[in-house]
């Protein structure tokens, strides 16, 4: 279980993440929805270690991971949780076999061939032939966010947060990934928090939902029930309306 704590983040004077509280249980699927600005970046980022919290707590399976070192975040945490970056963040110096081993740099355990056959079985899972010597140049935008997921999924992390997965993409391709996100959480038994503004898609795949707004978490709520929610502000965001104050 992931547990954010009144996790707190700052810049400067700006208190972007204001004593967040969010549980993702063990194979949940948990959205996290809300404006463009508004830190849903920042608080994967931060989960993530990326970014180091102001305030407050994060708990990963019983263990307080806030004031991890860059050593032990390497170590304990992110061979057990991957970040897929809105942008793919692949090198496009490197081809598609050398981006996903990337990820397996930390798994000492791994031969060279072990790590081959473990890129091509995650190209296999995103539904990729064995591509590892193309270059990200050379892919569509679609194959592009399935080879991040690839290397995402390369170490077998437990967690899997994701940033905006769908944004960019057209219906089917979006379509196409917010199955695949189900997917993996049941055939790699991972558990995901997924930020999005893709309201339809978040209903599909998310077990359970959150919003943040103005760094807090304004509502929690499970996904089937998003259309029966007693809160303005959830519900103008989800219905597109602009919300002025
Ligand atoms: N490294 C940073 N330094 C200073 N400000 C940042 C940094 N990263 C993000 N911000 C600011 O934090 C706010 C939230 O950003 P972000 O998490 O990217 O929003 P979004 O919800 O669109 O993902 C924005 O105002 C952004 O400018
Ligand atoms: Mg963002």
């Amino acid at each position: 279980m992931l547990e954010l704590i009144n996790l707190t983040k700052e810049f400067g004077t700006r208190k972007i993440l204001n004593e967040v509280n969010l549980k993702v249980s063990d194979g949940e699927i948990v959205s996290v929805i809300g404006m463009s600005g508004t830190g849903k970046s920042v608080l994967l980022k931060t989960i993530i270690g990326l970014l180091s919290a102001d305030g407050g707590q994060i708990i990963l399976d019983g263990t307080d991971i806030t004031d991890f070192t860059e050593q032990e975040f390497n170590q304990f945490v992110r061979p057990n949780m991957s970040m897929i970056f809105q942008e793919g963040a692949l090198w496009d110096s490197m081809t598609v076999g050398q981006n996903i081993d990337l990820a397996l740099k930390f798994q000492k355990h791994l031969s060279e061939e072990e790590r081959r056959k473990r890129i091509t079985e995650s190209l296999k899972m995103v539904g990729l032939p064995p591509i590892h010597d193309e270059y990200p140049e050379e892919l569509s935008g679609g194959m592009m966010k399935r080879v991040a997921i690839a290397r995402a999924i390369a170490t077998r992390p437990k967690y899997l947060l994701y940033d905006e997965p769908t944004t960019g993409l057209d219906p089917v391709l979006s379509n196409m990934i917010n199955e695949l996100i189900m997917r993996l959480n049941s055939e790699l038994g991972t558990t995901s928090l997924v930020v999005s503004h893709d309201i339809e898609g978040v209903e599909r795949i998310s077990n359970r939902v959150a919003m943040l707004h103005r760094g807090k978490i304004v509502l929690t709520c499970d996904a089937k029930d998003m259309r029966r929610q007693d809160n303005e502000i959830f519900n103008n965001f989800i219905q597109g309306k602009v919300y002025f104050k």
